[in-house]
């Protein structure tokens, strides 16, 4: 299997001395990039007050800069310890809307084991966007990430 194209630049970059922050932006404007349906791509940080704040992110600017756990579908992910992929936000009842545009989201923690540092929430404008091939490639960056929020 050859190694994602992202996660090998990560890796590079990492060896290179590229700071934290600068290695979250790379990853999010890489998952951004690798795919047009991806029309809002960021990382929510889970702080220590148990509130997800808003990192790095590339799309339409959001209201939602802070999310208590529990609230909309970011902070159900983390409430519930999983990750959530939903073909239509319209059938969702605690979604809070970042864009009147957007159809279906993906929310992948950064998780290693029982501890959650952060996740990855992604919008798009069409429904469904979130195949089997997409979950994964975003995956593999969340398990990358988690490794680094580990190590930091
Ligand atoms: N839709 C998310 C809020 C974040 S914005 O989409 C960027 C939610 O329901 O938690």
């Amino acid at each position: 299997m050859t190694l994602d194209p992202l996660i090998a630049d990560l890796e590079a970059r990492r060896r290179a001395g590229a700071s934290f922050e600068k290695l979250l932006e790379v990853a999010v404007s890489g998952l951004h990039e690798s795919d047009p349906r991806f029309d809002w791509t960021g990382i929510y940080e889970l702080s220590s007050d148990n509130v997800l704040r808003l990192g790095p992110f590339l799309g339409a600017p959001t209201d939602h800069v802070t999310i208590g756990v529990g609230k909309g579908v970011c902070g159900t992910a983390v409430a519930e310890r999983r990750n959530i992929n939903i073909p239509d936000v319209r059938v969702v009842g605690n979604y809070l809307a970042c864009s009147m545009e957007t159809r279906s989201e993906l929310v992948i923690l950064i998780r290693r084991g029982e501890r959650i540092y952060a996740q990855i929430d992604i919008d798009s404008h069409r429904a469904a966007a979130f195949d089997e091939e997409a979950v994964a490639r975003v995956q593999r960056v969340a398990d990358w990430l988690a490794e680094l929020y580990e190590s930091r």
